[in-house]
């Protein structure tokens, strides 16, 4: 059983302090935000992510895991501080820093005990030896006997508990062998691969695995664009590619391209750290223009169904980035919609779980309780995001409902010919063989 303080409440944090928690060690979560930690005292999750409240509440229940506004009470007894602050994009492309350094400056401002830092945000090349600056400089000549741990987050969003507990790997970076193997003790219950590296490599492995990722989903968009103009099918060459063992399958679904909080601003981030050291990134260039253009790829196809967008009723499923999740940082549909909104047509929308996220900022698009509600009177449906609920909607019902049957399924979620066979028009990415 270790001590441990997780700085930052969020997706990353809560997962982790929680399921740190159920392997038995003593997690105490900070957050600077007082309604985040009031919420979670009162187990109201603060994010919906599947199977994370019935983690968080035998936690608690089994006194291993507490939350505070206090990071004093937090890193009281803590042998290893997590940072898990979120890391936005700055004006540049470049990744921001303010919260990591105050979240080192709080560690440096409130132990006295020797600790060990793990960062789990995803920071450029060269924060940790940056964050351990921050702290030596912050204790102005107090000792302190501290060491930094590099250990990048790969869960992913919607299925977060399931990637802590069962990881492919673990990283950890760092110059100093016994913090490493201290942090690497921790993560011994999960039977996974561990690979110890330094501090520098193990920063760039995250970087380079989200852009690896953001660039099979751009390659498979390209494909997809090609394949509408040569009359091939996406699906099938997904399918075809991903049986040969050295490609995969995953990460081949072409659709709207990448969103969410993190492949956008690390592909970003990435290419500014890049350039701003000397090197060319021709490849992350053509990635992130690959993505963009399908967001507006789809705005084009349906004006061209529809002659021109000006006050057209359009409806939108879909609004999170990804199913099974209400986070809706840079989701596609979330483009989508400003780009239909700026040339006049109206919008309605629906999302199992994303809302109440969208109320606060989709000032003109109509919200709707369900899919069916979308559907009346509207000019064309838009499948943005590939909920369960929507493979199996009452078609019928929905297409006597729609002013005209079409429909632009951004994620190739339905069966194209029984959708034709209903009389719909239409269109899904990549589906050169239905033209
Ligand atoms: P988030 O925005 O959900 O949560 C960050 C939390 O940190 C917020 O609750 C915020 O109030 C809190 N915070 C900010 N400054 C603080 C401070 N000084 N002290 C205490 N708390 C503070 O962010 P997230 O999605 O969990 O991402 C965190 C980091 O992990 C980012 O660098 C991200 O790139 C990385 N990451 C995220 C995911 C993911 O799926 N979301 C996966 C892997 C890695
Ligand atoms: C991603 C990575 O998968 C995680 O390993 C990583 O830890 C995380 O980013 C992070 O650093 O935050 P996440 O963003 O939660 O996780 O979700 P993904 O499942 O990777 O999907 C990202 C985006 O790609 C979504 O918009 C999704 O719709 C899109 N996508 C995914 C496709 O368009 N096609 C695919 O084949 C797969």
């Amino acid at each position: 059983m270790s001590q441990l303080c997780v700085i930052g409440t969020g997706y990353v944090g809560l997962v982790t302090g929680a399921c740190f928690a159920d392997l038995g060690n003593q997690v105490v979560c900070m957050d600077v935000d007082p309604e985040r930690i009031s919420k979670l005292k009162q187990n109201i999750m603060p994010i919906y992510e599947p199977g994370l409240e019935q983690v968080v509440e035998q936690n608690v229940n089994a006194g291993r895991l507490s939350f505070t506004t206090d990071i004093k009470e937090a890193i009281r007894d803590a042998e290893f501080a997590f940072i898990a602050v979120g890391t936005p994009s700055g004006d540049e492309g470049e990744a921001d820093l303010q919260y990591v350094r105050a979240a080192a400056e709080s560690i440096a401002d409130h132990v006295d005990h020797p600790i060990i830092i793990v960062n789990k945000s995803t920071v450029p090349v060269g924060t940790g030896d940056w964050v351990a600056e921050v702290v030596t400089k912050r204790r102005a000549g107090k000792a302190l006997e501290f060491q930094v741990v590099s250990n990048p987050e790969f869960l992913r969003e919607g299925s977060a508990v399931n990637d802590f507990m069962i990881p492919d790997r673990v990283i950890l970076g760092s110059l100093e062998p016994k913090a490493t193997s201290q942090v690497a003790t921790l993560y011994q219950p999960l039977r996974c691969p561990i690979l110890e590296t330094d501090l520098r490599t193990a920063e760039m492995i995250k970087y380079a695995s989200n852009a690896f990722l953001a660039t099979r989903i751009s390659y498979i968009n390209e494909i997809a664009n090609i394949c509408e103009e040569l009359g091939a099918d996406v699906l099938v060459v997904a399918k075809g590619m991903g049986l040969d063992k050295r490609i995969g399958p995953a990460f081949l679904d072409a659709g709207l391209g990448w969103g969410g909080s993190c492949f956008p601003k690390d592909v970003k981030a990435l290419d500014h750290m890049a350039t701003m050291h000397g090197s060319q990134t021709k490849l992350l260039q053509a990635v992130m223009d690959i993505n963009r253009n399908q967001r507006r790829r789809a705005v084009m196809s349906l004006r061209k169904q529809l002659g021109n967008l000006n006050d057209k009723l359009i409806g939108v499923l879909g609004l999170s980035f990804k199913p099974n999740t209400d986070d809706i940082r840079d989701a596609a549909a979330l483009e989508i919609i400003h780009l239909l909104e700026v040339e006049g047509a109206r919008v309605k929308a629906y999302d199992p779980q994303a809302m109440e996220a969208c109320r606060k900022i989709l000032k003109k698009t109509t919200l709707c309780k369900d899919p069916y509600e979308v559907a009346e009177d509207v000019d064309a449906l838009v499948l943005a995001t590939e909920w369960n609920e929507f493979k199996q909607l009452d078609f019928k019902r929905i297409k006597s409902l729609m002013k005209q049957p079409i429909i632009l399924d951004g994620r190739n979620l339905w069966d194209a010919r029984q959708m034709k066979s209903l009389g719909f028009i239409y269109s899904g990415i990549g589906r050169g063989n239905l033209k």
